[in-house]
Order: C-alpha cells, then sequence, then structure tokens
C-alpha cells in the first residue's frame, strides 16, 4: 500500500458510511405537499437541530438562532404572510409562466407538524469578526450552512423539510416576533411525509432542467471550460448515473431506504 492510499484508508468512512452520506445529500427533497400530521419526537428535533448547529460558520461566530414554531396561530399568521407575498409574486411572472407559477404548491407551512426558522444575527461576535473582515455577508452563509444540515440530518432520519422563503421580510419578522436586527434565514416546514419525489418538483414540472455539469466547471480562470478534461468526462458521466437513477423511480417510498 502506497502512503497516499494509506492516508484515504485512514480518514475515509466505511464504503456503507460513504453511501449513507451520498443517500442523503442525493434523495434530499424540497417537500411543499406530502407532509403527514405525525408528530416529530423530541429526541429527533433535538438531533437535527443540534446537527444544524455543528454548522461551519465565519469565525466561529454561530450566528444562529432556531426558533420552533408549533402553534396553529402562529403557523396561521406564517402561512398568511407568505399568502400575501406569493400573490405578489404570481405578478412578477408573465404569460404562461405565471399560469404555471399559480399552480406550484411552495410550502407546506399549516401541515407540516412543526416549522423551524433559523435566523442570522449579524452583531454576534461584535463588528471584527474573523474571516467577515472584508466580506460582509459570510454570516448569512454561516446561517445557510445550518440550515443545510440540518436539511440532510432530517433526510436522514426520514423527516421531510420544505424552505419557505416567499415572504415580505419585515411580514415574517412580525409573525414570529423577530426583532430587526436579526435576519430571518429560511423558514423550515419539518415532518415526516408519504414519499419523497426522486427529482425536484420544479424539474418534473417542467420549470427548469438540472443544469449539465460540464457548463458549470470552469479551470483556472472563469470561463474557461475544457470538455477533454478527464474530470469533466467522469462529471458528466457521474450526472447521467444520477438523472438515470431519478428517471428510474419517480417515487421513493418515505423511509428512504
Ligand atoms: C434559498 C432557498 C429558498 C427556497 N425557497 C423556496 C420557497 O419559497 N418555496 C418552495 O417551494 N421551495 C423553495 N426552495 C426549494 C427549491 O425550490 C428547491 O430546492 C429546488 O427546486 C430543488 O429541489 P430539491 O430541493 O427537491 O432538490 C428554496 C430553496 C432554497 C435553497
Amino acid at each position: 500500500m502506497n502512503t497516499q492510499q494509506a492516508s484515504q484508508d485512514i480518514h475515509a468512512f466505511t464504503a456503507e458510511a460513504q453511501a449513507a452520506i451520498y443517500q442523503a445529500i442525493f434523495s434530499r427533497r424540497d417537500v411543499r405537499g406530502q407532509f403527514l400530521p405525525t408528530a416529530v419526537p423530541d429526541e429527533v428535533l433535538s438531533r437535527i437541530i443540534t446537527a444544524a448547529h455543528y454548522a461551519p460558520s465565519v469565525g466561529f461566530m454561530q450566528p444562529w438562532n432556531f426558533l420552533v414554531v408549533r402553534s396553529d396561530e402562529i403557523k396561521r399568521k406564517v402561512h398568511a404572510a407568505f399568502a400575501e407575498a406569493h400573490a405578489e409574486a404570481a405578478e412578477m411572472f408573465e404569460g404562461d409562466k405565471r399560469a404555471t407559477y399559480k399552480t406550484l404548491k411552495l410550502e407546506g407551512i399549516v401541515e407540516s407538524p412543526v416549522g423551524i426558522c433559523i435566523t442570522c444575527d449579524r452583531e454576534r461576535a461584535g463588528p471584527v469578526v474573523v474571516g467577515r473582515t472584508h466580506m460582509k455577508t459570510m454570516d448569512l452563509y454561516s446561517s445557510v450552512c445550518a440550515v443545510q444540515n440540518l436539511w440532510l440530518a432530517a433526510r436522514a432520519e426520514g423527516l421531510g423539510v420544505g424552505w419557505v422563503s416567499i415572504f415580505n421580510q419585515p411580514a415574517l419578522q412580525a409573525a414570529l416576533g423577530i426583532p430587526k436586527g436579526i435576519t430571518p434565514i429560511a423558514y423550515l416546514c419539518v415532518g415526516y411525509v408519504s414519499h419523497f419525489f426522486a427529482k425536484p418538483e420544479l424539474e418534473a414540472a417542467g420549470w427548469l432542467p438540472r443544469l449539465p455539469i460540464e457548463d458549470l466547471v470552469y479551470f483556472d480562470q472563469w470561463g474557461n471550460s475544457d470538455d477533454q478534461q478527464p474530470l469533466v468526462r467522469q462529471l458528466v458521466r457521474d450526472q447521467a448515473a444520477m438523472q438515470a437513477a431519478a428517471n428510474a423511480s419517480p417515487l421513493q417510498p418515505a423511509t428512504g431506504q
């Protein structure tokens, strides 16, 4: 065994653990319409919120809070804020797109048993933060990392998550009592589901396709693509395999196992 192989073996997860990680990544979906009323046990909620809290953050500032919404009354307020913005959003699309937009279900706020609003406190570590000295939005991106950790952990637990962002920000803040200095990053609908779709619903509905990965990868300089690179040929094969797998299984059982 050469030195490189040895160091890979020391640090790599087992093949089974690797497969589980990729399964969570590729079978994660944004869920809107398949929520079941089944309660989510506190132990499970605790695991996914803890996973979120262990996300990376700029300067380790951990700018997030997790506002857990269980009250039907509060959910209805959040839904009212969504409905207002959703009606405005429809008017921003033209023609066929507007008609299609109106048919899309873009939230499960009331049906999902739990809502979790992940926020960003931009002042948490004071005005000067390691790593945020020049690119000021890094704290916002840190809270987004927390969202993704929660989303993947939830998928592994068999929980669906749907990110709702169609809000006028002040209306969402008012519904949840979030003070002005705190930025809401994601309102997440969380719950067990009847099933997970194999593909993004927007892809299946013909709204947008998944982009070819070879168009997105550049080498050394912006815009420098090279489809003769072995890496690019491998990326094309990997994406084709993922798309073929998704096409072969339009629905996955809710357990996803
Ligand atoms: C920042 C962000 C905001 C989103 N906002 C909404 C939303 O308001 N409503 C919705 O139905 N989906 C929303 N989504 C989910 C996307 O539509 C979804 O991730 C995308 O269509 C790909 O599908 P998938 O997550 O199932 O792979 C959002 C996703 C992100 C990352």
